[in-house]
């Protein structure tokens, strides 16, 4: 029996990225939806349920993809509604990862927890109002650590941490002066922003004793953290524990791989930025 799954983005174009991926981690069809809208949902939902017997469903499933959590929530809010309208044996699973950013985020967070205790920590995310930084600064939220989301934008940076949690604040890096500032008492930093664009010089962070870990997502030079490679997997720099975008993005695909074979093997599965970030021990483990 093929293995199907319905990729369903709101953008105008469905991730290639998240397209091959599928078929790699074992999907023999990938159907791809563009421009969804919660309202094209539910007949998408009961084309993937109605088709097989109840004992062949789990090889289907529905995959949300996207640039904006949001809307990738939205659109997987509406087909866990209609799914849950339906007799259990008739549901498939179903999960999102919106840019990528519940898989980067997760394998940010795990790289971080390898290196130091996160709960109670102060940790600070540069250009965390994307999706991945977003992602980033909820799991650690949600481990216990104190988090900082910055922005080039105050109320941007403010209205990020609000809807993230009560717990989460925002604060707005336009220069060299605040950038100092909102990592002095940092613990970890995140460096979250767009491929290709230093957001801390090493001068800042070599003069802020307190920081233990240093994590970068970008992959493009220049890259987020000056003196922070891609291949750095834990490797020591002035003391100074750092995690580089290839090393995360391997753990990444580990992730995003192990999260679609898991989707076809039982049925019930939810795959959120939890349930994802929750798949991260065994990854380390292989
Ligand atoms: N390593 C991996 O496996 C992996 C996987 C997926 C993604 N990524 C990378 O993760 C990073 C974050 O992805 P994303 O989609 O969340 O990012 P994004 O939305 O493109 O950018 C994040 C934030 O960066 C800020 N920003 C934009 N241009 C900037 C500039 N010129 N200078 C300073 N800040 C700027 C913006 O915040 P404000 O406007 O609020 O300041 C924006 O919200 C990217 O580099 C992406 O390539 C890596």
């Amino acid at each position: 029996m093929k293995k199907v799954l319905a990729y369903l983005s709101p953008e105008r174009h469905c991730s290639l990225f998240d397209i091959i991926v599928a078929h790699d981690a074992g999907a023999d069809v990938v159907i791809p939806y563009s421009n969804v809208c919660p309202g094209d949902v539910k007949d998408i939902v009961y084309g993937c349920c109605f088709t097989r017997h109840p004992r062949d469903l789990r090889n289907s499933c529905i995959f949300v993809g996207g640039y904006s959590i949001e809307k990738a929530e939205e659109l997987a809010s509406e087909a866990l509604r209609v799914l849950n309208g339906l007799p259990k044996e008739l549901r498939v699973n179903i999960a999102l990862d919106p840019n990528g950013a519940y898989t980067t985020a997760s394998a940010c967070v795990a790289k971080i927890r390898s290196a130091i205790k996160v709960e109670n920590a102060n940790t600070v995310v540069l250009a965390g109002t994307g999706p991945v930084g977003c992602s980033t600064a909820r799991l650690l939220a949600d481990l216990g650590a104190n988090v900082l989301v910055s922005s080039r934008n105050l109320e941007r940076a403010e209205r990020t941490a609000k809807a993230i949690s009560k717990k989460v604040y925002g604060t707005v890096v336009d220069g060299e002066q605040t950038l100092a500032s909102a990592v002095r008492n940092a613990d970890v930093v995140v460096s979250a922003g767009p491929p290709a664009v230093e957001l801390l010089p090493r001068k800042i962070w070599a003069n802020c004793g307190k920081i233990k870990v240093l994590t970068d997502i970008n992959v493009v030079p220049p890259y987020g953290i000056e003196g922070v490679k891609p291949k750095d997997d834990g490797t020591l720099l002035e003391g100074r524990k750092c995690y580089g975008a290839l090393a995360i993005g391997v753990l990444k695909m580990k992730l995003h791989q192990m999260m679609i074979k898991q989707m076809f093997k039982e049925k019930g599965s939810l795959f959120n930025l939890k349930e994802t970030y929750g798949l991260h021990e065994s990854c380390l483990l292989r």
